[in-house]
């Protein structure tokens, strides 16, 4: 029985947006495919995602110096624990993003920077950095209203990159994509461009 994170990213409805809705299709067929797994859902928007800020750091720093934290250091600085064991503890993740501005919505930077923990997630070497969570699988599903696959936009694409090598930074070599975009080039095409990204979804599902 594998356990899986499904961390949607986006303050919108499932209803009103791609990703998620793309994400809800991916969930059903994985979960008609693999009844026993245990699913645990992570709504950045929803869910408690500390942002690293003085209070992280202070509490830190009295960590390191075996003082108590402060009550709002505790907070803040226990939840990024969490987060971080709950990552480790999961073995596959769907992340599912609209993109924002080339890249991803800022909770999944809030979040990436409570998952990318050394001795946690990753650890240095004399050799460089080294992935911990080897072995895990991953999928990325996002939404974009322009093209970015190909041409030109691939170079200027800093989403599904960036989580690319967030995950390959940790061990995670296995990351598919699943992309539903330019139905904001052309609005007429985005039903066939949805039901093709749920038929891609489903497949890549069945397999995940
Ligand atoms: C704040 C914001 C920034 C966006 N930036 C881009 C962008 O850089 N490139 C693009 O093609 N679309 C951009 N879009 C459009 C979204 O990517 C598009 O609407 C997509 O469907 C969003 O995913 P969703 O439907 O799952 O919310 C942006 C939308 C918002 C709200």
């Amino acid at each position: 029985m594998a356990k899986v994170l499904y961390i949607t990213g986006n303050p919108k409805s499932d209803e009103t947006s791609m990703s998620l809705s793309v994400g809800a299709e991916f969930l059903k067929a994985y979960r008609k495919q693999n009844p026993n797994d245990e699913v645990i859902q992570l709504d950045l928007y929803k869910d408690y995602i500390p942002l690293i800020d003085a209070e992280v750091f202070s509490g830190w720093g009295r960590l390191s110096e075996n003082q108590e934290l402060l009550e709002g250091e505790q907070k803040k600085v226990y939840q990024i624990n969490s987060l971080v064991d709950q990552f480790v503890e999961v073995d596959k993740y769907i992340f599912v993003t609209p993109m924002w501005n080339l890249s991803v919505p800022p909770m999944v930077r809030a979040y990436v920077d409570c998952i990318m923990m050394a001795g946690k997630t990753f650890r240095y070497t004399e050799a460089g950095p080294e992935g911990l969570l080897k072995g895990k699988k991953a999928v990325h599903i996002q939404a974009r209203g322009g093209f970015y696959s190909e041409g030109p936009g691939s170079e200027i694409e800093m989403g599904d990159k960036y989580l690319r090598a967030i995950l390959n930074f940790m061990g995670v070599e296995n990351v598919q994509s699943v992309i539903i975009e330019g139905h904001a080039f052309d609005p007429s095409k985005a039903p066939e461009i949805k039901n093709n990204a749920i038929d891609q979804a489903i497949n890549v599902a069945n397999e995940f």
